[in-house]
């Protein structure tokens, strides 16, 4: 089993203060794997910094979102997020977004502490039933991570993306809470 590194990493809920280095982490992340992501860098970078506030503010409205940062010697590295569903039959579900580690932090386990800690929070969260994500077809290191936590493939979408003229498929995943 991967051990989880110890400090000087931390991870921690983003808030709004975190929003300008958020914003910039996840501007690299999208302009570097434009193939991981279905967002993509040009809509994002014409977004205002309000919108990437909103996106981290805890919101009451909304207990099943969050965001949470990787830092490593207090550089935000690494974050990965979660957003509910809140249509009365679809409460119990949420979909892991975003979820990201800079190379320079990369391969040292801080992925597999990010979504170990989304998982606690998740699964204290009530109503919370079961968490989906989608990976690109390939992308062999998140989806091992993914399967490393418990999620399970269970379907396919070809196609899903297209990226500079090239199609790619995302993988459905799926991890029971409780
Ligand atoms: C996918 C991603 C989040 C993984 O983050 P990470 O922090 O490197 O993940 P981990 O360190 O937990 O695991 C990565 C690899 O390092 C290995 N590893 C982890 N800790 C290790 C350690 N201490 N020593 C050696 N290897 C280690 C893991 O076994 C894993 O190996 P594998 O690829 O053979 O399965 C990151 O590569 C990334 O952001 N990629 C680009 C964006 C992306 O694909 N996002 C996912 C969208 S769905």
């Amino acid at each position: 089993m991967l051990e989880v590194p110890q400090p000087p990493l931390s991870i921690r809920l983003l808030t709004p203060h975190d929003a300008p280095t958020y914003c910039a982490l996840r501007l690299r992340a999208l302009m570097d794997h434009p193939e991981a992501f279905t967002s993509s860098a040009e809509e994002e970078a014409g977004k205002p910094l309000s919108w990437s506030k909103d996106r981290v503010k805890a919101d009451a409205n909304k207990p099943h979102d969050f965001f949470l940062g990787a830092f490593l010697d207090d550089n935000l590295v690494g974050m990965v997020g979660l957003q509910g569903r809140y249509r009365p039959k679809e409460r119990h579900n949420a979909t892991v977004v975003g979820m990201f580690v800079a190379p320079e932090a990369g391969g040292r386990g801080l992925g597999l502490a990010l979504m170990r800690d989304l998982l606690v929070r998740a699964q204290a969260l009530p109503g919370l039933e079961q968490l989906d994500l989608t990976v690109t077809e390939g992308n062999n290191t998140a989806q091992r991570l993914y399967e490393r936590c418990g999620f399970k493939v269970f379907g396919v979408l070809p196609r899903a993306i297209r990226v500079g003229g090239r199609y790619y498929a995302k993988v459905h995943m799926v991890l029971a809470l409780r």
